[in-house]
């Protein structure tokens, strides 16, 4: 019967769901029905511990009880309400987020979901130099290794892939950030590698004329590239470039924000405070669609007497301000985002350095707290990145000792709920050692 519905879910899947990123023939998803913490089954009860956090947004964990009960409570009180009122959860979510920022913060704008959190970040930054008279200041820097989002000016300020068939708008131009495996600056240190990446940034800055660049957008970890951990000084080096040449800095932490690095917000560790700060995913875990831009004061002032020339009908919608007030209470009392720093460097970053010493297609681990990349190289010497091939076949063998894992390129992305437990660690360790042993028996 319960092998029925998870047949059931394959075939409705298979016949009539459009998936994101995917030739939609041949796709063979796997069926999730039920989950609680870092663990997911489907209906026949298969468990698999989420390494993924499905799309790295569940922070807190499945089935959260706090969040769900306060989603169960507002449905029933109002489930819906328009953008142009006051509604009491919406500020309190406001207040909760603002609580968590540093100081000279003051606003929320509240979106649907993180790639229209940067569009409005974009918008209001292109604003905020018009207003103070910098006119001509369109231009936004990003980076080539980025995600921000699938939306027309999100999609083309994302530097991977994606970018090319959705690029259309002018304004926007990318740069290299730092990187130190494959380093584009011939560095060898990480401080080498930061300098140089300043260096670089700064010639575009110059080169493209700085009175035409209203913001650089810049993921605090790049997460999608490769959770790109940055050298030390770069961000404080990129905050005194943006500082020196009249420029917005918006910091992108929607991936990487609330609880994933083990702070609330990654930049926190970097010695930087963005204008701009865009976030989604694990505000609320997902459990409700939403994301936003909390905004600094002189840019919130931009908009105290001119009109802001954007809005979302669910700007702030209850039910996703009722599930954020309860998430970030709940990770505030249950010591989630310390959980992460924790196990981070106690159970995960121990745990992937020694499987690195031992298995020659691991050529780097890197990351903190729970964001986490393993990079697999055909060649350590070279540093060749491994093919689908190779990806496909360690997803297969991961899928099957019951972890769910999240592969992007040459990369196993580490990524388990904040919640995840040393022992749920330790257990997915000895899946990925198993997974990799199987397929490096075939290929070397
Ligand atoms: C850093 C970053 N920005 C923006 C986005 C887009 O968010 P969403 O998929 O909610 O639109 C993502 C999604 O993964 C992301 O990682």
């Amino acid at each position: 019967m319960t092998e029925d519905l998870d047949a059931l879910a394959k075939q409705l899947d298979r016949e009539h769901v459009f998936h994101s990123w995917s030739a939609q023939a041949g796709l063979d998803l796997p069926v999730i029905a039920g989950g609680e913490g870092a663990v997911v089954w489907d209906h026949a009860g298969h468990r698999m511990l989420d390494f993924a956090s499905q799309l790295v947004n569940v922070n807190i964990g499945h089935q959260h009880p706090a969040v769900v009960a306060a989603i169960r409570a507002q449905a029933e009180q109002l489930a819906t309400i328009g953008p142009a009122t006051a509604n009491l959860q919406r500020g309190q979510a406001a207040q909760r987020i603002l609580g968590r920022a540093p100081t000279g913060f003051s606003k929320v704008f509240f979106t649907n979901g993180g790639a229209d959190a940067v569009e409005n970040a974009i918008r209001m930054a292109r604003l905020h130099c018009a207003e103070r008279g910098d006119t001509g200041r369109d231009t936004v820097l990003s980076t080539y290794r980025s995600y921000h989002g699938n939306t027309g000016a999100a999609i083309v300020a994302t530097g991977d892939w994606r970018r090319m068939p959705n690029q259309y708008a002018r304004g926007h131009v990318h740069f290299f950030g730092p990187y130190l495996y494959r380093s584009e600056f011939w560095a060898t240190t990480p401080e080498e590698e930061s300098e140089r990446a300043l260096h670089h940034l700064e010639r575009v800055i110059q080169s493209e004329g700085p009175s035409t660049i209203a913001a650089i957008l810049l993921e605090s970890v790049p997460g999608t590239a490769g959770i790109l951990v940055p050298p030390p000084g770069y961000l404080a080096g990129v905050r005194a470039l943006a500082d020196r040449y009249g420029i917005v800095l918006i910091l992108d932490e929607v991936m990487a924000g609330f609880g994933r690095t083990g702070r609330w917000f990654a930049f926190q560790g970097y010695d930087v405070v963005p204008d701009l700060i865009t976030f989604a995913k694990g505000v609320n875990s997902g459990y409700v669609p939403v994301g936003g831009v909390i905004v600094s004061e002189p840019i919130a002032a931009t908009f105290d007497d001119r009109v802001f020339p954007g809005g979302l009908t669910y700007s702030g919608h209850p039910l996703a301000a009722a599930s954020i007030v309860a998430a970030l209470d709940a990770m505030e009392s249950e010591g989630i985002v310390d959980n992460a720093r924790r196990v981070g460097e106690e159970a995960i970053g121990p745990g992937l350095r020694e499987l690195a010493e031992r298995h020659p297609l691991i050529g780097e681990v890197r990351g903190e707290g729970v964001f986490w990349a393993i990079e697999l190289v055909a060649d350590r010497g070279t540093r060749e990145p491994v093919g689908s091939d190779v990806i496909g076949r360690l997803k297969k063998e991961l899928t099957g000792r019951g972890l769910l894992p999240l592969a992007v390129d040459n990369r196993i992305h580490v990524v388990p709920p904040c919640v995840v437990t040393g022992a749920q660690v330790a257990e997915a360790i000895a899946i990925y050692d198993e997974s990799l042993t199987s397929v490096e028996e075939d290929l070397f």
